[in-house]
């Protein structure tokens, strides 16, 4: 009796998840049907999968008052809410999940001409980059070879960066921001797919001239450099995000070690394997970092011991140290991203009951202008997801 009672709820579910729609709430039966990883992250399965589909309203955090922000293709972080339902296609294998993501990317194309923005990769990536792996469409492939096309217009071969921001001219020329090594995935995508060696050899020389002008000698790094475009000299060292200029943002540390990770993955390159590893181990022996491992917002804050976490940056870390793990073997990275992944699949990290299109809690998205404090944004989510499915293909114990 129990085993029909079951059954027939899965098969209920399968029918509400083939209309796209499936109950949220308790239901032990749709947690465990769309099980990701553990009970409180199941539960916010449904919430993820039901979120409507919106042409100009990718999710991006929670408002204070529980509202959805919702942002069109543009904003930065469009493409993670999408890129979150891939990730749980491939921990899950149920095609609901990318049935869902593929209602999205439509929305996302237009992305592909637009030239004002470094930000290529995480929209346009994170998405259609996401849902090419799985389909090898021939549209999607079209609309990643553009959007890299369009992302190599903002490289400039005396600085041998592609130029982060547009915005600001009163602060900066040149700005090119760690967050920037993550696009460059998308330009050595691009050259697999096509052939076309440029993409590559401009994401390696971005690679190449952050790896020596961001970093200091402890491996933690800048925010923002900021570069004369005609000599290639750096003018000046900034930050946007972090609480000063010689400060330690944290998210920055995980852009820089994810994606100096990432460029080992795509050259072989033994010098962005050492810096993925000093990176890693400046962010593991930080005297501040709390012993559930998830970073305050800045690890030079004053505030230490009573300030914001940012679980984002937790998240991008223990992605990060998986793969580095699979080129290292070094078991002290599956150990420290595992401890981040308890911690954050903990109930205090885990959305609680709120009806809404996220998994985690405590991100603090930007300080500086007080926004987003403390609050579930879809890029925590993302780079969870990926380490969650990361860990599974490690198949070690946890
Ligand atoms: N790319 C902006 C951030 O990490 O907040």
């Amino acid at each position: 009796m129990k085993y029909l009672k079951c059954l027939v709820g899965i098969l209920l579910l399968g029918c509400a998840a083939s209309s796209g729609n499936v109950e949220r709430g308790n239901s032990t039966e749709v947690e465990e049907h769309y099980k990701v990883w553990n009970p409180s992250v199941n539960a916010r399965v449904p919430d993820m999968l039901n979120y409507p589909v919106d042409s100009l309203g990718f999710p991006r955090s929670l408002e204070k008052d529980g509202t959805p922000r919702r942002r069109p293709s543009r904003d930065w972080t469009s493409g993670f809410f999408p890129g979150s339902l891939i990730q749980m296609y491939h921990i899950t294998g149920d095609s609901v999940f990318l049935k869902r993501a593929n209602l999205w990317l439509p929305y996302m194309e237009r992305e592909q001409w637009n030239a004002g923005t470094h930000d290529m990769g995480f929209k346009v990536y994170c998405s259609i980059g996401e849902a090419y792996k799985v389909s090898k469409d021939n549209h999607l492939k079209a609309v990643l070879l553009q959007s890299a096309k369009t992302l190599s217009t903002r490289f400039n071969s005396d600085v041998g960066c592609i130029k982060s921001w547009d915005f600001g001219q009163d602060r900066w020329t040149f700005p090119v921001i760690i967050d920037n090594m993550m696009n460059l995935e998308l330009l050595f995508e691009a050259s697999l797919i096509s052939g076309d060696p440029s993409y590559h050899n401009m994401a390696v020389s971005h690679a190449e001239q952050t790896m020596k002008n961001h970093y200091r000698t402890d491996y933690s790094c800048y925010h923002v450099v900021d570069y004369n475009p005609e000599t290639g000299e750096v003018n000046n060292f900034l930050t946007h995000q972090g609480i000063n200029t010689n400060s330690v943002w944290s998210r920055g540390q995980g852009w820089g070690l994810y994606g100096f990770t990432m460029c080992y993955r795509y050259t072989q390159d033994e010098r962005f394997l050492s810096q993925a590893q000093h990176i890693a181990d400046f962010i593991m022996n930080q005297e501040k970092m709390p012993e559930d491992k998830v970073p305050f917002w800045d690890m030079h804050s004053p505030k230490i011991p009573n300030d914001y976490r940012d679980a984002s940056s937790a998240a991008i870390y223990a992605s990060a140290l998986y793969e580095l793990y699979t080129y290292t073997k070094e078991d002290k990275y599956v150990a420290y991203a595992d401890a981040i992944l308890e911690t954050l699949g903990s109930d205090h990290y885990v959305l609680g009951n709120v009806n809404a299109p996220f998994i985690l809690d405590h991100s603090t998205g930007d300080w500086p202008k007080n926004d987003e404090i403390d609050a579930p944004i879809a890029y925590a989510d993302y780079y969870f997801l990926e380490a969650i499915k990361r860990r599974k293909a490690l198949t070690l114990e946890m």
